[in-house]
């Protein structure tokens, strides 16, 4: 193989997959080293669409599978048809997943099928509970099953792997792509004042000498009563805190804008001034409502990892999280969906200076916006094939040290 470019099939399907793999895209796609080609499952469609504009890619292969409402096994089964077909006829050498969405968990098992190798970005991450995310828990064990070179984002998602008895040899500490990502944005709306400008008037609405409660929301084990219970916990912070506003750029899932339309589009009249709901937004236009926000109320994974970069407060809404590290570091709660607990949580923020300062320090334990470039090195060094890896990478050291 050594002269000829490693081809690579970049897969992904909804907006965190893109929003992760974009960067690594870009990096790819400049490389003389490799042939790279993406593949969508288009598992989510506008909301995967906004990326995939903002970040100016082009797929070459475009599956165009979501269905409203759709259902796991549906997706799953379309998905291992379709990107099996792409495997065939693109021949990759690395398939490259992220996560442990189904369109991750899928294109793994395709790739696996086709005996093509498996490069898993953001491996390693666990909760050890079955059901909790569901079903991401075990759609990433999976995907591990069938990886040959696993990304973990940090030192602890290593140490789970090799618990696991995954070779150490084929296990690199990246830090996550997702710092990547949102660095570059940062630095765009920093230097891009007419953009800025842009953004600004599009949220005029929002009345500067209130403060700004960001929110977003989506997983599923809370649909259904975890989830109203939530949107019943935000009409009362806005009822308690006269000075709060709330902006909520709601999930297109029906099992989201249900609750959300119901519970927080119902809120009396008085406080429905401070309630803003809103469709998805671009991924510039969502980093610059983070910058804005005092608080972020999400279950998301993808702002977990974001909001440290911009010391910003995060309450979690699970009761568990596969990224503890931003929990332990001090800048974000897990409230569990419990509506006392968020208000609780919420109100506390709101009115203890020193509570709030003491989680709004700028650190992320994520990553340092350096991933891609270790990925692209790690996957170069491993254009070989798999079955040379462990003897040439045993003790490869260019690893994201811990800060
Ligand atoms: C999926 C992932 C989840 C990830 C989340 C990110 C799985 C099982 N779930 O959950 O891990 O955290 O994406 O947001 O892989 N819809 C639209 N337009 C869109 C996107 C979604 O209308 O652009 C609606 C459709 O009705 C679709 C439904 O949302 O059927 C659910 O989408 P799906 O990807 O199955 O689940 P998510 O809850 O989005
Ligand atoms: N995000 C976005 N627009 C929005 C809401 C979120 O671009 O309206 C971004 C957010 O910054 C993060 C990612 O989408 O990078 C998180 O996606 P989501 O919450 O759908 O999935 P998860 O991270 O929970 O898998």
């Amino acid at each position: 193989m050594a002269g000829s470019p490693s081809k690579v099939l970049v897969t992904f399907g909804t907006r965190p997959e893109a929003i992760k793999l974009a960067p690594l895209v870009k990096a790819l796609a400049g490389h003389p080293r490799f042939d790279m080609e993406v593949c969508v499952t288009a598992q989510h469609r506008s909301m995967l669409d906004q990326v995939l504009e903002t970040f100016a890619i082009t797929p070459r292969y475009d599956l165009d599978l979501m269905r409203p409402a759709q259902t796991l096994p549906d997706i799953t089964a379309r998905m291992v048809t379709g990107v099996s077909g792409v495997v065939r006829d693109f021949k990759p050498d690395w398939v490259v997943v992220q996560g442990d969405t189904t369109t991750a968990l899928a294109a793994g098992l395709a790739a696996f099928y086709e005996q093509a190798s498996v490069a898993h970005v953001e491996a390693g991450l666990r909760t050890h509970e079955k059901y909790s995310p569901f079903p991401e828990e075990i759609n990433r064990r999976l995907v591990s099953c069938v990886a040959d070179l696993h990304f973990a984002p940090s030192k602890r998602a290593k140490d789970n792997l090799l618990r696991e008895n995954c070779p150490e040899s084929r296990v690199s500490v990246s830090g996550n792509t997702i710092v990547d990502a949102l660095l570059w944005v940062v630095d765009r709306l920093r230097c891009e004042l007419p953009l800025k400008r842009a953004l600004d008037d599009r949220f005029s609405f929002l009345d500067p000498t209130r403060r700004l409660i960001l929110i977003t929301g989506h997983r599923r084990e809370s649909f259904g009563r975890p989830f109203e219970s939530m949107c019943h916990a935000l009409v009362d912070i806005v009822a308690q805190a006269p000075d709060v506003e709330i902006l909520y750029p709601v999930h297109l899932n029906p099992n989201v804008q249900a609750p959300v339309n119901a519970i927080l589009g119902g809120a009396p009249a008085a406080l429905s001034r401070r309630i803003h709901m809103i469709a998805p937004v671009d991924y510039l236009t969502f980093v610059y409502l983070m910058n804005r926000a005092q608080i972020i109320i999400t279950d998301s994974g993808g702002v977990q990892e974001e909001a440290p970069s911009l010391g910003k407060p995060v309450l979690v809404t699970r009761e568990n999280t596969e990224r503890p590290e931003a929990v332990e570091a001090g800048t974000a709660r897990l409230t569990g969906t419990d509506r006392d607990r968020i208000f609780d949580e919420a109100m506390r923020l709101l009115t203890d200076d020193v509570h709030r300062r003491s989680m709004s320090f700028a650190r992320n334990p994520y990553g340092d916006g350096q991933a891609c470039a270790r990925i692209v090195e790690r996957l170069d060094a491993a254009s070989g094939g798999p079955r040379a890896l462990l003897e040439e990478f045993a003790g490869f050291t260019r690893e994201l040290t811990p800060s």
